[in-house]
């Protein structure tokens, strides 16, 4: 696992962008992998600003999300398709056909995790994938669990998630209780990846990933195990890391 200890998110932000930068510009029409929440927002405006200043060619890139809401219609202001459509896509000129994320209002949740599963396969796997990480450890919507989930599937959000996300909606009891998340497995299929986490509250989160027992009970301690992972982390979400 390669660290890069940034001081801010300002820091954060411009560094992550350059990595996704040069992934596009290295393989034009590479699959990049999303993540939604507040920390990738200054990465997303560092590659918007690219694109509209700078020609940064997004034309031949496909895209796949992490995760969706289930219940949530593609239109509804905290879908994370709503979220990805106003900070990445109506912005760049991504061609929105090619982008994917998995169907928060689909009939019959084992088919669509299924389907996800399928897509993902089919575009031959991530090139990169950009994560963030919860407060507990989560990654995508891989909470702490008794084991390590292979392909998406539909996860029951914890209290903590659903308290920390629930800033965004008018009322807790707004938040969905349900997800589609790919799993870990998934996401080490990823052929990089690039997580990045800054402030405080992420501490915690950060010394397992780095520093403890690879356990599903700190689900982002599994990219320990991956042979391209690069972590950009600021100095707080670093504080409690020794040595
Ligand atoms: C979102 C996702 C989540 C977030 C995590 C951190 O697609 O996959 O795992 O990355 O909840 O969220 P923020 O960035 O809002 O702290």
């Amino acid at each position: 696992m390669r660290v890069i200890q940034v001081k801010n998110y300002d820091e954060m932000s411009l560094k992550a962008a350059h990595i996704i930068r040069a992934q596009v510009e290295l393989k034009p029409d590479c699959v990049l992998g999303f993540a939604t929440g507040s920390t990738p927002l200054g990465t997303y405006a560092n590659l918007v600003k690219w694109c509209k200043e700078d020609g940064l060619d997004f034309s031949q890139v496909k895209s796949v999300n992490l995760d969706e809401y289930k219940g949530l219609p593609k239109d509804h202001d905290q879908s994370y398709a709503y979220f990805m459509d106003k900070n990445l896509f109506s912005q760049i000129n991504i061609d929105k056909a090619n982008t994917y994320l998995p169907d928060g209002m689909c009939v019959d949740g084992d088919a669509e995790c299924k389907r996800y599963d399928e897509l993902i396969k089919s575009l031959g796997g991530a090139d990169l994938q950009l994560l963030g990480i919860g407060n507990n450890g989560h990654i995508g919507f891989n909470e702490p669990a008794d084991c390590f989930q292979n392909g998406t599937y539909c996860v029951e959000l914890t209290e903590s998630t659903i308290e920390a996300n629930s800033r965004l909606f008018e009322k807790k009891e707004d938040v969905p209780r349900f997800a589609f998340s790919m799993g870990s497995g998934t996401i080490m299929s990823a052929k990089r990846v690039l997580l990045i986490a800054n402030g405080k509250a992420k501490a915690e989160a950060i010394k397992g990933l780095m520093a403890g027992p690879i356990t599903p009970g700190c689900p982002a301690s599994i990219l320990q195990m991956h042979p391209d992972c690069t972590v950009i982390v600021d100095d707080e979400a670093m504080s409690l890391v020794t040595g």
